[in-house]
């Protein structure tokens, strides 16, 4: 593969989690630490592309060369980002652990105990970002990623062809690997192959997925 597989090409990755507010102090959120979705955008740039990064909350700095930094906090928040900065986009990277759930209502004012009563939360499904881009006629290369603790093939696969992906990146999560952790080992499936991207610091594993991102790129797309 050349230095700059991606020269030109329009690329948009979203990272980190999404925090659903209970009230103006509390919110549902997930152990997403961004880390792996900020080097695949870096290595997107490393490959000559022009990258937007949407961000959910994440304690980490821009990396150089980002063209634009988009931060949000909610799903709902991180969908409208990414559906306006995929506008004209060549490939989107949804990287980001984009929380399943909302609570119905967000609540104006802190919640208050009730003498030792059950609290109830109503919650409301977020729309798949990814599944919604593919839905559209005119959409960007996809490419998603599947966490699993088990069955991760068989998991990854399935999304694959649920959300009308092009490509999904799938790690087993637990063990050192996965969520909050430095290293990380993936394997990309598409429709009629895969790839193992063996353990690796999370730098080395980007550069990687951007290169298999970038061949199966130019084999479908040209
Ligand atoms: O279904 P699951 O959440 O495991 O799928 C993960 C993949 O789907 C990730 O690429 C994530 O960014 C994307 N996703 C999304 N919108 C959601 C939930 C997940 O785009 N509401």
């Amino acid at each position: 593969f050349g230095e700059q597989a991606l020269r030109g090409k329009k690329v948009v990755v979203s990272a980190g989690p999404t925090y659903e507010d209970i009230d103006p102090v509390r919110f549902i959120g997930n152990r997403s630490s961004g880390r792996m979705g900020f080097a695949v955008a870096e290595a997107a740039v490393e490959a000559g592309a022009q990258v937007t990064l949407v961000a959910g909350p994440v304690s980490l700095a821009t990396p150089a060369g980002i063209a634009k930094r988009v931060d949000v906090r909610s799903a709902a928040q991180m969908h409208a980002a990414v559906s306006e900065a995929v506008q004209g986009a060549d490939i989107y990277i949804g990287s980001a652990a984009v929380g399943d759930y909302r609570p119905n209502t967000v609540a104006a004012h802190k919640l208050k105990k009730h003498d030792g009563a059950d609290l109830t939360l109503q919650l409301a499904e977020n729309p798949d970002i990814l599944a919604s881009l593919s839905a559209k006629q005119l959409h960007p290369f996809l490419v998603g990623f599947a966490a699993e603790t088990q069955n991760v093939e068989t998991y990854a696969r399935d999304k694959l062809q649920r959300k009308g992906l092009d490509m999904i990146a799938a790690n087993q999560v637990g063990e050192g690997l996965g969520f909050e952790t430095a290293d990380n080992a993936i394997t990309l499936y598409w429709a009629d192959g895969s790839q193992e991207l063996p353990r690796a610091d999370k730098a080395a594993l980007a550069r990687q997925l951007i290169e298999c991102i970038a061949s199966r790129y130019k084999a479908v797309r040209g």
